[in-house]
């Protein structure tokens, strides 16, 4: 039976160095159709041996697995359908899988339209809603440079808000740690948050690390255009570790902290920010002067 849903059990077998991820978002590839999807849930993993079903947070290559996904629109998909899993940015293929169900959850939930939308509530505040993301190493500066520049903006009666990794790590987030599934997790929920804030007419300015490209992507698309500015605070590894604010490069240099970013944990760099500032060279100011022009609020 063909059907038009948003969400669907699969069986996949994945086929990458990289593991599949609760929270991340793939491309899936079924004859003509493609679409974007996010992985709900990871129902379990087979054993290899026994096939015995074994609870997991994390699908490693040639392992087979039951998930949930939630496409980004409605696509019409057969049950046992197959189809493949590509990267979302570079399309490199990272398994197969194949369509069990559509789960009817998309037909008894709907968008409900709201007469106050986005442009009025932005408008009452006299401002454009946006979401300024700043990505970078531990110590690049990031929070630094967000923090001088929502002041910047506040004394120009815009309204602001600052979501911080470190402080919605206390919060939010605190059931959340620094393995590559956490930080998913960690920024699929700031980005569903940013984008709450943009809708309610806000100027929000968004730090994480966000060391993956796949989530800053996932992130962008949850906004329109031109409405996610993302600003590459690009400190080299060295100056951040030199630095070292918190002690955490030298405890995790030591062994003490596992998955820090820069040492044993990977950043990917953003290869088209919207700004590319390096930090290193100029001071905290002088960014967020940067800043201020590219947004042309000078
Ligand atoms: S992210 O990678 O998921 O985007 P986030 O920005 O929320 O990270 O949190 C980063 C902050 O957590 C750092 O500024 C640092 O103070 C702290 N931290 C603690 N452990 C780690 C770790 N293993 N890797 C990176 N940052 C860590």
């Amino acid at each position: 039976m063909l059907q038009s849903a948003d969400q669907f059990q699969a069986k996949v077998l994945w086929q990458s160095s990289r593991p599949l991820l609760a929270g991340r978002t793939y491309l899936l590839v079924a004859g003509i159709n493609s679409v974007l999807f996010n992985v709900t849930a990871i129902k379990y993993r087979e054993q290899e041996q026994t096939g015995e079903h074994l609870s997991a947070k994390r699908i490693d290559a040639n392992e087979r697995a039951l998930i949930n996904i939630s496409t980004s629109e409605p696509v019409a998909l057969a049950n046992e359908e197959n189809f493949t899993i590509l990267d979302a940015q570079s399309s490199e293929p990272l398994g197969y899988g194949h369509i069990e169900f559509a789960l009817h959850r998309a037909t008894n939930i709907r968008w409900q339209q709201l007469t106050i939308n986005k442009a009025a509530r932005a408008e009452s505040k006299q401002q454009k809603a946006l979401c300024i993301w700043f990505t970078g190493l531990s110590g690049s500066g990031k929070s630094t440079i967000a923090n001088l520049l929502e002041k910047r903006l506040f004394d120009k009666k815009m309204h602001t808000y600052l979501l911080d990794g470190d402080n919605l790590r206390h919060g939010l987030n605190r059931d959340l740690g620094f393995t590559e599934a956490d930080r998913v997790e960690n920024i699929r929920r700031v980005a569903e948050v940013a984008r709450l804030m943009v809708d309610a007419g806000l100027v929000v300015l968004a730090s994480f690390i966000s060391p993956y490209s796949a989530e800053r992507l996932m992130a962008r698309k949850l906004f329109a255009d031109r409405e996610f500015i993302e600003i590459f605070v690009d400190t080299p590894l060295s100056e951040c570790e030199k630095r070292d604010v918190k002690g955490l490069y030298a405890k995790a240099r030591r062994g003490e902290l596992k998955n820090f970013t820069g040492i044993d944990s990977a950043y990917e760099k953003p290869v088209q920010p919207e700004l590319h500032l390096f930090a290193a060279n100029q001071t905290a100011e002088e960014c967020v002067e940067q800043i201020v022009q590219y947004l042309g609020l000078v």
